[in-house]
């Protein structure tokens, strides 16, 4: 997607082949700055503190990390202990654990010789399958925005946190198909939900629709319901960290209450995700785990003041606890349809199971 009309990725290898770019999201949106990531302990960090976040991106994020740890040390223990500690940089997003498992047996297989170029062009091909799956959920997603379209008004759309380019490599997951109708010549509108406690909705996803031209409106969390019962939604897309095998949706958090309002305002609740968001492991939302993150979060906020410096200023009063879940668990039977990049299918095992025969033998 494109930055000041210029083409960017979140992540890159850098030109001496010897480190990964990426883009500082902690920056968002008041500036832009890229961050060279040398060592696997610099991509736990950058995962961890969240200057890349988004399912997707982490999971990439993971795989140029094992590149990382192998250029330091490709022995068989020393990749073990990379692949730990990169998959418990965070805990939720499934898409992290995925993409280290796959590049730890990868490179395991490979001579010691081998595994750092091995690991190199492991870790592209997982960014590039990552572009592949988007710009495909992007296609058949927006098929579900075109026919919400009546060809009068433009399609109110509302999404939570940033499942944008920003949360992938390229693309986006939830705001895909937004782009992509955008590019068929759909007029759309997007509700962006600020997403307290962190803003990803205010920063990142108000940004990269604006530096696309795509209308939107940032709203205050709670706005939501209001505006479906107004008949001033017609589609909420979501992204998530990760799905359980019966079509339970973990996202963000705050992704429940809207798909809550959306069902009993009639509004068709959508949740865009690649297969690597997918644990066929997890018969359930339920046992999916929720990432607790600082207190400070919740009891900060961070932005620019009117002269362009960047404060941290504490909302609650000296004292107040506070309780940060990161995410939360959506019931299937909330969700209308998950966009995938091998089409749409219903929310339930059944439905999954369609898109992806080959998981009917391991389940
Ligand atoms: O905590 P984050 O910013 O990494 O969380 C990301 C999300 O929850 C997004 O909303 C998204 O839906 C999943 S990533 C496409």
């Amino acid at each position: 997607m494109k930055i000041d009309g210029v083409p960017h990725r979140t992540i890159w290898p850098a030109a001496d082949g010897a480190a990964v770019e990426v883009i500082d999201q902690t920056a968002l949106p008041h500036a832009f700055r890229v961050q060279r990531l040398t060592t696997e302990a610099e991509a736990v960090v950058a995962i961890r503190d969240m200057i890349v976040r988004g399912a997707p991106l982490i999971g990439v994020t993971g795989a140029y990390g094992m590149a990382l740890a192998a250029q330091d040390d490709a022995g068989d223990d020393a990749l073990n202990v990379a692949a730990m500690r990169l998959s418990d940089a965070r805990p939720t997003a499934v898409n992290l654990r995925w993409a280290v498992e796959r590049m730890r047996l990868h490179l395991l297989a490979h001579p010691q010789g081998e595994r750092v170029a091995a690991a190199w062009a492991e870790a592209s091909a997982i960014a590039e399958e990552d572009v592949e799956s988007c710009a495909a959920i992007g296609r058949h997603g927006a098929e579900i925005v075109r026919k919400a379209w009546d060809g009068n008004r433009p399609v109110n759309i509302l999404t939570h946190c940033n499942a944008g380019w920003l949360a992938t490599v390229d693309w986006g997951t939830a705001l895909a198909p937004i782009y992509a109708a955008v590019e068929q010549g759909v007029p759309v509108h997007v509700w962006v939900d600020e997403t307290r406690p962190r803003g990803q909705g205010a920063a990142l996803t108000a940004w990269e629709l604006g530096q696309h031209g795509v209308p939107h409106t940032v709203i205050a969390d709670n706005a939501g319901g209001h505006l479906m019962q107004k008949g001033q939604v017609d589609l909420c897309i979501v992204g998530s960290d990760r799905v359980a095998a019966n079509g339970d949706v973990c996202n963000k958090i705050g992704t429940y209450l809207k798909a809550l309002a959306a069902k009993d305002n009639h509004v068709p609740f959508c949740a865009a995700l690649p297969f690597s968001t997918i644990d066929w492991s997890l018969k359930k939302g339920s046992d999916i785990p929720i990432e607790e993150r600082s207190a400070l979060e919740v009891t900060t906020a961070t932005g620019m003041t009117a002269d362009g410096r960047i404060e941290t200023v504490r909302l609650t009063p000296e004292g107040s606890r506070a309780a940060n879940p990161a995410f939360d668990v959506t019931p299937a039977h909330l969700v209308t349809g998950i966009i995938t990049e091998r089409g749409v299918c219903a929310a339930s095992a059944k439905g999954l199971l369609t898109l992806y025969p080959e998981q009917k033998a391991a389940s």
